[in-house]
């Protein structure tokens, strides 16, 4: 079992999947299963979801987050949600710059500032995600890329611990190549050195997670690493058998 400080992290990131009735099946499998005390559960379903979700969970050690938000609290902004709006929903977290925003949706580590503060200043935990893509990996600029990721992204930002910061190296994601544990914990540990910069030793109590292609046969490897307080999971989060495997597989270390 993973001891210290740092609670271990499992979080669920459907991105756009899962029918109405799918996500409601997961929700009620999973509040019936048996989940370690030692790890926190999250869900990130797509927003829709939320309201009903948040019902299926309540009284349950399960969190739920939403994917995206704006950073304004209202106005003209045709398709967006702000973090007022996921709070009444039923969020308590939310994901901010993940590597899908950064790359199909041309978000800059700016807007993702904004976005961290935005959801801070409604008391909604910002769950923030760097990582490199392949081509800046083979030219070597994996350390600069997380460097300028983590401190642009938290720039301007309270320090906080309850933040939570997933790596998520752009070439493991959906990709069935996952970073080696060596790899994904040399650059975990590089991104907390660069959050002690930023806030000291905030920095020891700071979650930091591993995502792109975790399943239940490598979590365990990934999480006897030092630094890798979790993981966020996609594809293989979307089955609530796999799901909890990772789970139970993850938090027996
Ligand atoms: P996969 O687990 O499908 O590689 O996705 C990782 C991810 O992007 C989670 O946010």
């Amino acid at each position: 079992m993973k001891t210290g400080a740092r609670r271990s992290v499992f979080a669920a990131n459907w991105k756009m999947n899962l029918s109405d009735q799918e996500a409601e099946g997961f929700l009620r499998e999973l509040r019936a299963a048996k989940l370690p005390d030692n790890a926190e559960v999250l869900i990130f379903p797509p927003v829709l979801y939320l309201t009903r979700l948040a019902e299926l969970a309540r009284g349950s050690a399960i969190g739920l987050g939403a994917q995206n938000i704006y950073w304004e609290r209202s106005g003209a902004f045709t398709g967006e949600i702000s973090a007022s709006m996921i709070r009444a929903a039923g969020a308590q977290l939310v994901i901010c710059g993940h590597s899908e925003r950064r790359h199909i949706f041309g978000e800059s580590s700016e807007m993702i500032s904004r976005k961290v503060r935005a959801a801070q200043n409604e008391g909604i935990v910002p769950l923030v995600c760097v990582g490199e893509t392949l081509e800046e990996r083979e030219a070597g600029e994996a350390f600069e890329v997380l460097q300028s990721d983590t401190m642009s992204s938290l720039a301007a930002v309270e320090p906080d611990q309850s933040i939570i910061i997933a790596y998520e190296p752009v070439w493991a994601i959906g990709t069935g190549l996952t970073a080696t544990p060596k790899d994904a914990e040399e650059a975990i540990a590089y991104i907390r050195s660069q959050v002690r910069e930023l806030w000291g030793d905030i920095a020891d109590e700071i979650r930091i997670l591993y995502g792109g292609s975790v399943r239940a046969d490598n979590i365990a490897e990934l999480m006897s690493c030092a630094n890798i307080d979790g993981a966020l999971i996609g594809g293989a989060s979307l089955n609530p058998t796999s799901f909890l495997q990772i789970i139970i597989n993850g938090s027996n270390i």
